[in-house]
């Protein structure tokens, strides 16, 4: 039997930062409002680096966390609704960037979910025998696609990258991922791509920006939450009391404090780093998993699960032991 584990992690976070008192400037808005509805107090936002950079440097640091040869990566997956072309797409920029084999590399959209999505692909690909240690990627630029004059969107964003490296194990550390998609709802959290009709007479439109029904998104969301987390511990035998920590997608405090409430699970367990980043969107798991670590919220041994939801609809979770 082929197990996975957990063998490094990585982030990264532009240094330009924009707090709630520097909205002012765009919209009409204050820090308590922003506060108190959300739990962001400041964001990280690109000014000259394109998502692909901040991927390079969050895997950097998790190659360097596993203590691995990049030459042993025989998989690159990239979580983002971000990338910087329409094609080649980040995986394969990084491909050459970090000097890896010419390995199968691929971008995968699923919006804030994103991350479970990779994770769940290589998982599965290395458990099938065909390959053996994956770097796979949460990365955005989400801030490239706000509308900094919407209120309701604009201030709940920010830019990240957060890397891992999985491999194939003798023991069962990722115990299980699941993921699912609904798009019968595709409108409440929208960004169109370029719109032509007629091509021939019609030149390229602007870049359209994101939309949110952010009330329906939020229903979804503390919905969606814990629905994922007792679902994993079904299909696994377990109860919430084998769980040491939730570890779950950054969007907004008040979801995550719902979800913990619903789930009859203490705050304390659930992981929180949104005051100081904000939604990152597929970056968001990665980088609080990393952070988690690096601050020792997550020791070796713990049971974990990490949850997301996003655009799409999308959701995914998994259970794993770190
Ligand atoms: O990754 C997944 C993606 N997204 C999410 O998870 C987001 C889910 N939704 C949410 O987190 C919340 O719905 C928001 C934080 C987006 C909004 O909070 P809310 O409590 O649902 O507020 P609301 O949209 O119902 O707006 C309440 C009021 C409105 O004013 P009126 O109509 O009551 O006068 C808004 O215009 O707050 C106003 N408002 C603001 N006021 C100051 C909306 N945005 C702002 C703002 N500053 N930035």
């Amino acid at each position: 039997m082929i197990y996975t584990k957990i063998i490094g992690t990585g982030s990264y976070v532009p240094k330009k930062t924009i707090t709630n008192d520097d909205l002012k400037e765009f919209v009409e808005t204050n820090d308590e409002w922003i506060f108190s509805r959300t739990g962001i107090k400041e964001r990280h936002i690109v000014t000259d680096e394109e998502t692909v950079d901040l991927a390079e440097k969050a895997a950097i640091i998790a190659i360097e966390d596993a203590k691995i040869d990049p030459s042993e990566i025989d998989l690159l997956l990239v979580a983002t609704v971000t990338p910087d072309n329409y094609f080649p797409g980040v995986s394969q920029l990084l491909q050459y960037r970090l000097g890896l084999r010419e390995i199968m590399a691929f971008d995968v959209n699923a919006a804030c979910s994103g991350f479970l999505y990779v994770l769940n692909i290589a998982d599965k690909m290395i458990k099938s025998g065909a390959y053996k240690t994956a770097l796979i990627i949460g990365a955005e630029t989400l801030t490239r696609l706000t509308d900094w004059r919407d209120r309701n969107t604009c201030v709940l964003f920010g830019d990240a990258a957060g890397a891992m490296i999985i491999t194939k194990s003798d023991t069962n550390n990722i115990k299980d991922v699941i993921c699912g998609a609904r798009g019968d709802v595709d409108d409440l959290l929208i960004c169109k791509s370029v719109d032509i009709k007629d091509p021939i007479v019609n030149a390229a439109s602007q870049q359209d920006h994101i939309h949110m029904k952010g009330s329906e998104v939020f229903k979804f969301a503390t919905r969606i939450l814990p629905k994922t987390v007792n679902d994993l511990l079904q299909r696994n035998d377990m109860v919430l009391d084998d769980l040491d920590s939730i570890v779950a997608h950054q969007a907004n405090e008040r979801i995550i404090r719902k979800a913990a409430k619903d789930l009859k699970f203490s705050m304390d367990k659930m992981f929180l780093n949104i005051s100081h980043y904000g939604n990152t969107s597929s970056a968001s798991v990665p980088l609080a998993i990393d952070r988690a670590i690096k601050t020792k919220f997550l020791k070796k041994g713990d049971i974990f699960i990490t949850v997301a939801f996003g655009g799409g609809l999308t959701w995914g979770g998994a259970i794993i032991e770190f």
